[in-house]
C-alpha cells in the first residue's frame, strides 16, 4: 500500500451553493477514484483574508504573516500539507475574486518567507476550474492566474485531456447568474472531472516518486511540512 495522496480542493465563491463548489465537487468526486487519494474541500463562502498590507515583517522575522483575527491560518495550514491542490473560482472582474486573490497574495510571501532551504521544492501538483457567466468573460485570464500562482510556489500545473480540459475546465452558464446554473453545463462538468481525475493521478505520481527516490534526490524535497510550517508558533 503506497503513501496516502493529500487533495485540496479550493472553492474560491463567496456565495452558498456555488457553481465554483459544484464543479469542485465534481473534480474531487473524480479525484476520490484514483486509489490512495483522500479529499477535502476548503469552502471560502464566509471566510475572510484581509488583504496583504507590504509590511514586510514575514520576510524580516522569516515567519508567517503577522496579520490576525480572519481565515488565513486555516488557508495556510491546509495548503502547504495538500500533495495537491484544486482551486475553483467564480470569475470576478475577469478574474479572481478578491478574497482568493488576498489569501494568495499572504500565502505566497508566508511560504517564501518561512522556507529554510534553498531552492525551494514544494512540487505539489495544481489545477484550475474557472467558471462565469458570460463567454469570453475572463476565464482563460482566472485559470492563467492560478495557473502562474502555482508556479509561483513550484507547483505543477496540469492540463487536462484536450478537448475537454485545455489548460484548466470550467465554463460559462451563459448569462444565467444563479448559484447551481452550471449544473446544466455538461462540458464544464466533464472538464472539472477531467482535471480532478489528472491533479490526482500526477499527485500520485509525485508522492509515490519521492518515496522511491529517498536516497537519491536533495533532502529539500523532503521537508518535515509539520515542524517547519505548522507547529512553528506552538
Ligand atoms: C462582482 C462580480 C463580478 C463578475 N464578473 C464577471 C466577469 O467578469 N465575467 C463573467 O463571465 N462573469 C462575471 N460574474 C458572474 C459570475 O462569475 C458567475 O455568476 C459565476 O457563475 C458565479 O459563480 P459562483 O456561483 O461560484 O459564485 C461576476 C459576478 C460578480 C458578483
Amino acid at each position: 500500500m503506497g503513501k496516502q495522496v493529500k487533495l485540496l480542493g479550493i472553492s474560491a465563491s463567496p456565495r452558498k451553493g456555488s457553481n465554483s463548489m459544484i464543479l469542485l465537487t465534481k473534480a474531487l468526486d473524480s479525484a476520490a477514484k484514483v486509489s490512495g487519494v483522500v479529499t477535502e474541500v476548503l469552502d471560502l463562502h464566509k471566510k475572510s483574508y484581509k488583504h496583504c498590507i507590504g509590511c514586510s515583517a514575514c520576510n524580516r522575522r522569516r515567519e508567517k504573516c503577522i496579520l490576525k483575527g480572519d481565515d488565513f491560518e486555516e488557508f495556510f495550514e491546509k495548503w502547504v500539507s495538500a500533495d495537491g491542490i484544486i482551486i475553483s473560482t467564480p470569475i470576478y472582474h475577469m478574474s479572481v475574486p478578491s478574497n482568493l486573490k488576498a489569501a494568495l497574495d499572504r500565502l505566497g510571501n508566508s511560504v517564501i518567507s518561512m522556507y529554510p532551504e534553498e531552492p525551494r521544492r514544494l512540487i505539489k501538483v495544481g489545477g484550475a476550474i474557472t467558471q462565469g457567466m458570460n463567454r469570453f468573460g475572463g476565464q482563460e485570464f482566472a485559470m492563467q492566474f492560478i495557473i502562474n500562482s502555482f508556479l509561483l510556489m513550484d507547483c505543477i500545473p496540469v492540463a487536462g485531456d484536450m478537448p475537454i480540459s485545455y489548460i484548466g475546465a470550467g465554463g460559462s452558464t451563459y448569462g444565467d447568474p444563479k448559484a447551481g446554473a452550471i449544473s446544466s453545463n455538461e462540458n464544464a462538468i466533464l472538464s472539472a472531472e477531467n482535471i480532478g481525475q489528472r491533479v490526482a493521478e500526477l499527485s500520485k505520481i509525485i508522492v509515490t516518486g519521492k518515496e522511491h527516490l529517498r536516497d537519491e534526490l536533495p533532502k529539500e524535497y523532503y521537508l518535515d511540512i509539520q515542524k517547519h510550517f505548522i507547529s512553528k508558533e506552538e
